[in-house]
């Protein structure tokens, strides 16, 4: 029986050793362990051992069965770690490869150029300052020297809010107006106010129902075209570039007079002529002029003391020139498309 039991042994290792897959494992281990397999047989012998044998007998079938059982664990063991090594091998993230886009936004170019003009102007004491969008005909328009019936309110047609007194405004001019009231009358002033406007307008390409202007106004003693022409002109270097040159040309506006337009050589062409500034050299970016006594009079500044000069840029216009962009329309759709060349004409 002993020998019996040795060979069980040795068999059963070498079949274990030979085991070439989980299936087969486990068949071995049913030939030999389970009630069927040859061990168990083996047992059932014992009634036939001679009791002063059982004993031995004994601790050999355990001793047997222990080295099956832990066999049969470190080949279990053993084709387990070989699984779970060929489930990574397969499953292997190749880092190499480029990473999925994560699509981020790019900050809104008129954004960005209103940021570049406050700079500049902040940088000559300019305060930055805010007026509502949602606006009284007064300041819109009567403060602004452009009373009821006036024909220059039909250039600038709005939506009325009610009846024909809140309006959306149109244009920033009614900032000055509440900046000048504000101030009281004795103080000097530099403000620019940077924000939406809106016309009653047919949107296209080059006009749109909402567009943003820069508005500008100084007020302190004896002011001139000449300190106009001469903010102006660092503004544009600053904006444009340092071979920019600017020129003022004769104009009107009800709130101003003299009333200029602010033209600057096209960037573009350096004044040859070309496409964007149609064969001229020059591109109009905005209005001027000397601050009206009118104006100053309705906003509680004696005109006799006190005189300035304001201006309006188009703020969409500078924005398109300089980053050309062929349609104001994209300043306010929110295509991401769109955003990325904005970013890509930047660089
Ligand atoms: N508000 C004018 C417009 O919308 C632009 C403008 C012109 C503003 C002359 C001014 C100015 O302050 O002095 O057309």
């Amino acid at each position: 029986m002993k020998e019996e039991l040795l060979e069980i042994k040795r068999v059963a290792l070498e079949a274990i050793e030979m085991a070439g897959s989980a299936k087969e494992l486990h068949d071995v281990k049913n030939e030999f362990l389970s009630k069927q397999g040859k061990l168990t047989a083996i047992l059932r012998g014992m009634r036939e051992v001679k009791a002063e044998d059982r004993p031995v007998i004994g601790a050999l079938v355990n001793e047997v069965r222990d080295a099956i059982e832990m066999s049969l664990d470190d080949k279990q063991r053993y084709f387990k770690n070989a699984e779970i090594e060929a489930q990574l091998a397969a499953e292997q993230i190749d880092i190499s490869l480029p990473a999925l886009e994560i699509p981020v936004g790019a900050p809104n170019i008129l954004e960005k150029v209103l940021e570049e003009v406050e700079e500049v102007f902040m940088s000559m004491g300019y305060d930055v300052v805010d007026g509502p969008e949602v606006e009284e005909d007064r300041f819109n328009f009567e403060l602004l020297n452009i009373p009821k019936g006036h024909p220059a309110r039909d250039a600038q047609d709005t939506f009325y809010i009610e009846d024909e007194k809140i309006l959306l405004r149109s244009q920033t001019s009614p900032v000055q107006a509440r900046t000048m009231l504000a101030a009281g009358g004795n103080k000097p002033i530099r403000m620019i106010c940077p924000g939406k406007t809106y016309r009653r307008d047919a949107d296209d390409a080059t006009h749109s129902h909402q567009f943003v202007q820069i508005e500008g106004l100084l007020v302190d003693k004896n002011i001139s075209l000449a300190n106009l022409k001469g903010t102006f002109d660092v503004i544009a270097k600053k904006l444009f570039g340092e071979d920019v040159e600017t020129r003022f040309r004769p104009s009107y506006y009800q709130f101003t007079e003299p009333s200029v337009e602010m033209d600057i050589t096209c960037f573009s062409c350096k004044g040859k002529g070309c496409s964007l500034c149609k064969s001229t050299g020059w591109i109009t970016i905005g209005g001027a002029g000397i601050v009206h006594p009118n104006v100053l009079r309705n906003c509680g500044y004696d005109h006799k003391v006190w005189s300035g000069f304001a201006f309006g840029f188009g703020a969409d216009r500078i924005a398109m020139l300089k980053y050309g962009i062929n349609d104001i329309r994209k300043f306010y759709q929110t295509d991401l498309r769109e955003s990325a060349v904005f970013d890509r004409k930047e660089d």
